[in-house]
């Protein structure tokens, strides 16, 4: 709901308030961002200034007691003593940069956001409240709308800007911010999510006690080197309880979040397209429009504010047909062959696939022109006969036929300088031209900015999504910009590529998925190099990590659920010795892990051993049991150090899963308990494992403690007991209520310390982990 009334704005969602107003000068002040509040005088929440502190400056004579540079604002701006990081930073015609934006009006409507060249959140049934205020420049005829979007349900408010030129000259716009959030204190927490190639999603924490801290991509792709999702927290916020803020931006280019820390203790936090080497010609009579933010707040923790970004996320930003339908198991050929992929091979995949109940073979690269590596035949989305004689659809066809969907992996904005598609048209990639172009894994990156190869690339897909029966598509896209540069564009445009190639990418995923209503695609970028809610907007999911190490994914899993429900993230098991860290991990423990995200397989199957392929069989028919819980249950993340701790709660509460998995093993340290999160406190419940078989191996030469006769390590004798005998692993069952499980935790079962083995002990060595299920009873 919101309130417009005397010059006050609130914006109220179910939980929490967010109030400005208008100042005497007619700048926004911003009062008050938190826990819902019931008000009264609005004063009380005002800033008080009876002078004008020293060096800093009078906004105006009339008011000696007023500056910009100690009070929190809504938008500021640049040139009149708010000497912080300002809101927009623009070049007028006659060279001046200072702006001055004053309040003009307010409009109020339910209705769904709309931007022209990206895409917004919306709501499918109750239309958000919208506030529109108009603030323009005392000097200029240029106007700011500052737009303002509420979903109560999920404690979220998004903002976006609009500035219209109604000048007569054009403007140079240097910096646009979508929000501004200014805060009268310090010291807050800014949390920030950083990485590289497969290791997206560290996660790291500055305190901002002075200066400034940003966040930022320069990659031209929203980047794994800094996700555009933050938080913004108290030192003393936990999991649980205090006061965390979550934001975001519905953009896939260059973002930039601050927080700045002024003068006088108070800390401002913007966030939007990044200005570094940014510069857009706004013309006389034009406009131009910022990414949407998205803000929460919770007043119970970092978990209350994730409650409140999932339930937005599923809500509102993913859309489509497999917005709530259940995403079926895949078996992805990455891992299980790369580019060495032909008819048979992939039909055996699909075999072995079948027989262990998944539901989707995935060819991923090496398919098209000459594809047998990295160097060649992007942007030549012709069927390679060699290795498909039958073309896609023959291969298609046939993996319908033992009962598999089939799904396609693409790159298309990228093109090969070894490609028919660059010989012919050299100019359609970006760069500067005769100049030597930096390459990244020998590629270059389309024009998007060019209608011309927006349109090309949309039929080149279309071609291959309706060259067979096509269920899913991984949409990838596998280097960041370098000689950014269009040669479509004027030189006083340059500064617009990097924007203009992500508007350019909106319009042909907008049709795209329009055309192909039916496919379920799936974004990804080396894995997590473009994990953004530009990208959900179209896309249901993401490929989060090309990084499968269960040990790496439970860390990463955790940071991208911050901000990202379960459901967008991708999950696969894969082989051992990993693929990426060498590092051995046993089966189940992959499969306990992955298994909360949307889960797949990368694995040579049909090299597998029976007793494996039985495994991954029950691991498949477990998933399916419980996948709804998994998909669109709720998410809450529980301890994340050397023990990692979930659980996952049906929508209902009738049902949940936890996990509980150990990195490095301490001996002697039985104490382990798993505490859940978010069950019905009142609600009885029988918790139970599923008891894990142990194997003889797992002891060594240990085993001759017990054995009546000698056991070498790795010899005969050792495989042959192994094959006909397991210890049957502890169980745990258990009645308890919903707040005993959550607030007592489970003691489980003692956990092997070099001595002691029997069928009670938990054998819980490094990388071990166990799965919980809780059914109401
Ligand atoms: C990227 C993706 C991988 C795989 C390869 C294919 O690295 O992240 O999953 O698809 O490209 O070249």
């Amino acid at each position: 709901m919101i309130r417009a009334k005397d010059n006050n704005f609130i914006l109220e969602t179910d939980n929490t308030t967010y109030a400005f107003r208008v100042t005497g000068s007619g700048h926004l002040e911003h009062m008050y961002y938190g826990r819902k509040i019931s008000l009264g005088d609005v004063d009380v929440i005002t800033e008080k200034s009876a002078f004008c502190p020293g060096t800093s400056l009078n906004y105006t004579q009339d008011d000696l007691s007023f500056s910009l540079e100690d009070i929190c604002l809504e938008a500021s701006g640049q040139g009149k003593g708010d000497i912080r990081e300002p809101f927009c930073e623009l070049v007028h015609a006659d060279g001046s940069r200072t702006c001055d934006f004053v309040y003009d009006s307010y409009t109020l409507k339910d209705e769904n956001p709309h931007l022209y060249t990206m895409p917004c959140s919306y709501s499918a049934n109750k239309l958000p409240a919208h506030l529109t205020v108009v603030l323009k420049d005392k000097y200029y005829d240029i106007a700011l709308e500052l737009h303002y979007f509420v979903y109560e349900k999920c404690n979220v408010i998004t903002r976006y800007t609009k500035l219209i030129n109604n000048s007569g000259d054009d403007i140079r716009l240097l910096k646009l911010m979508s929000t501004q959030l200014d805060f009268s204190e310090k010291d807050l927490v800014l949390t920030t999510f950083n990485g590289a190639w497969a290791r997206e999603m560290g996660k790291n924490e500055t305190k901002v006690v002075a200066g400034k801290v940003v966040n930022c991509s320069r990659a031209g792709i929203s980047s794994n080197r800094a996700n555009p999702f933050v938080m913004l927290s108290d030192e003393s916020t936990t999991e649980d309880m205090g006061r965390a803020f979550g934001l975001n931006l519905i953009y896939s280019g260059n973002h930039y979040s601050a927080a700045e820390v002024s003068a006088y203790g108070k800390t401002r936090f913007v966030s939007g397209i990044n200005p570094d080497g940014f510069e857009w010609i706004v013309k006389a009579h034009e406009s131009f429009e910022t990414p949407e933010a998205v803000m929460t707040v919770s007043d119970k923790g970092f978990n209350g504010m994730s409650q409140n970004m999932h339930k937005f996320v599923r809500n509102h930003i993913v859309r489509g047909e497999w917005k709530n339908k259940e995403r079926p198991v895949l078996l992805n050929s990455w891992e299980a062959a790369y580019f060495n992929i032909n008819e048979k091979k992939l039909y055996n995949l699909a075999r072995a696939a079948k027989r262990c109940g998944i539901e989707l073979l995935v060819m991923d690269d090496g398919w098209f022109g000459e594809r047998n590596n990295d160097t060649s035949s992007l942007g030549d989305w012709k069927v390679n006969l060699k290795k498909l004689p039958n073309g896609v659809k023959g291969l298609a066809d046939k993996i319908n036929k033992i009962g598999l969907d089939f799904g396609i992996w693409v790159e298309p904005e990228m093109v090969n300088a070894n490609s028919d598609l660059f010989r012919k048209h050299p100019d359609w990639a970006l760069g500067i031209p005769n100049r030597p172009h930096s390459e990244g894994r020998n590629q270059r990156i389309l024009d998007l900015t060019r209608t011309e190869v927006q349109d090309y690339i949309i039929d080149a897909m279309s071609d291959v999504f309706s060259s067979a029966n096509i269920a899913y598509v991984k949409w990838d896209m596998n280097r960041i910009m370098s000689d950014v540069y269009s040669s479509k564009l004027e030189a006083e445009n340059q500064g617009e590529v990097a924007h203009r190639y992500v508007i350019g990418l909106y319009r042909i995923m907008q049709t795209l998925t329009t055309k192909f209503p039916n496919i379920l695609f799936e974004g990804c970028s080396s894995g997590g190099d473009r994990f953004d809610l530009g990208i959900l907007s179209y896309f249901p999911q993401i490929w989060a990590s090309d990084d499968t190490d269960a040990v790496y994914r439970v860390t990463a899993m955790t940071n991208y659920n911050y901000g990202y429900p379960m459901s967008t993230v991708t999950a696969h098991v894969s082989n051992c010795p990993n693929h990426q860290t060498l590092r051995n991990t046993p089966l189940d423990t992959r499969f306990n892990v992955a298994v909360f995200g949307v889960f797949g397989y990368e694995f040579n199957l049909p090299d597998l051993d029976m007793a494996t392929l039985k495994e991954i069989k029950d691991q498949v028919k477990f998933y399916k049991a419980h996948r709804k819980t998994f998909q669109y249950g709720d998410f809450y993340r529980g301890r994340c150090d050397n023990l990692h701790e979930w659980t996952v709660v049906s929508k209902d509460k009738s049902e949940a899963i936890g996990l509980l998995m150990q990195e490095l093993a301490h001996p002697n340290s039985k104490d382990h308990k798993y505490f859940a999160k978010g069950l019905d406190e009142k609600t009885v419940y029988e918790f139970t494992n599923s008891p894990k078989p142990v194997s003889i191996k797992v002891f060594g030469d240990l085993i001759n403690m017990i054995a009546p006769i000698h056991i070498k390590n790795g010899g005969v004798v050792q495989n042959v007991i192994d094959k006909f005998y397991k210890l049957p692993g502890e169980v745990e069952k258990y009645r308890a209520s919903g707040d005993t499980l959550m607030y007592a935790g489970v003691k489980l079962h003692q956990a092997f310390a070099g001595t002691g083995i029997n069928d009670e002990t938990r054998v819980f060595p490094d990388f071990a982990s166990r799965l919980y299920v809780m059914k109401k009873k």
